[in-house]
């Protein structure tokens, strides 16, 4: 099973945007059984799939809508409250995925209280409580028998939740907008990167893919700070040879009544679809193929 997660400890440069192009290019596309993942308190990834709700117990959090196999009346369901997250995973308790509109894509949503519990563990049980849990539950055979791809969003942090992502992961995309702060946030990554790199068998490497600019604008700006990067001799070999430009339809199609909801749903024409397309590709060889 490949596990491919989007990080940059920087928000705003495309983590969401990108788990949502791969999720469905990996499910609708190629047709591989893809189940996404939401380890962000803030659930922008889980709204794209779900209608999530605002969390009584934390006004100013989401938790996941109930789940269309939960069934009040029946005593098996006695003992749940039919809400399933992916945060459940530091509960001790499973992981019920949601399907979702998206063939082939299913959902374990996040649940933002529960998240930010996790990500809020001391320092001397952040081991067994929080960094063992994702890879423990991915390697699961319920998760290994039904699904060949996982996608996973990340939190803007270096924090607990994006170790355990690291730890969990077969691959990783740096996602990152062209400009001074989120070009920082590159390198938070690539040190967490190479610290997980270090403790991992030969056998089971953690593959970085590489940096994706996002919202790149043929501007002096964006020009200029690419070209620094790709003449680094540390970073250089990372930035991948494909990009994503500033394109209003991919912050459009964010929006719960946008038609269509899948940017492969455009006309095959479509610039946007056209560039999501180039970049999945490019990315899904690597991860399929390559190793
Ligand atoms: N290539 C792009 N062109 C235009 N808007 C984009 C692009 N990528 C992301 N966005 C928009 O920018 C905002 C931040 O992107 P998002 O994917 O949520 O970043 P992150 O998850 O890293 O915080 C969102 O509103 C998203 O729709
Ligand atoms: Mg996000």
């Amino acid at each position: 099973m490949k596990v491919i997660a989007f990080l940059n400890n920087k928000g705003g440069v495309g983590k969401t945007t990108c788990s949502r192009l791969m999720a469905e290019y990996l499910s609708k596309v190629k047709r591989i059984p893809t189940l996404g993942i939401d380890f962000d308190p803030q659930c922008n990834f889980s709204h794209q799939y779900l209608s999530m709700e605002i969390d009584p117990a934390a006004p100013e959090g989401l938790m996941p809508p109930l789940h269309p196999d939960y069934n009040p009346h029946d005593p098996d369901d006695a003992d749940w409250d039919g809400r399933s997250s992916i945060a459940e995973i530091f509960y001790g308790q499973g992981v019920i995925p949601y399907p979702t509109y998206v063939e082939n894509l299913d959902f374990a949503p996040g649940h933002a209280e529960r998240l930010l519990a996790a990500e809020a563990v001391r320092k001397s049980e952040v081991v067994d409580k929080v960094h063992r849990q994702l890879t423990g539950f991915l390697s699961s055979p319920d998760v290994c028998e039904a699904y060949q791809a996982v996608v996973i969003d990340t939190a803007p942090s270096k924090g607990p939740l994006t170790v355990s992502v690291m730890k969990a992961a077969t691959h990783i995309v740096i996602p990152s907008v062209m400009e001074e702060q989120p070009v920082q946030g590159i390198y938070g990554m690539l040190q967490l990167w190479m610290q997980e790199s270090l403790t991992r068998e030969k056998s089971n490497p953690l593959t970085l893919i590489g940096i994706l600019p996002n919202m790149f604008k043929q501007t002096r700006l964006h020009k200029d700070i690419l070209k620094s990067l790709q003449d680094n001799a540390a970073i250089g070999k990372y930035i991948l040879p494909i990009k994503l430009c500033q394109r209003i339809v991919f912050a459009e199609i964010d929006a719960e009544e946008a038609t269509p909801r899948s940017i492969f749903d455009f006309p095959d024409h479509h610039v946007a679809r056209c560039e999501a397309l180039e970049v999945c590709e490019h990315l899904a060889e690597r991860i399929l193929n390559h190793g």
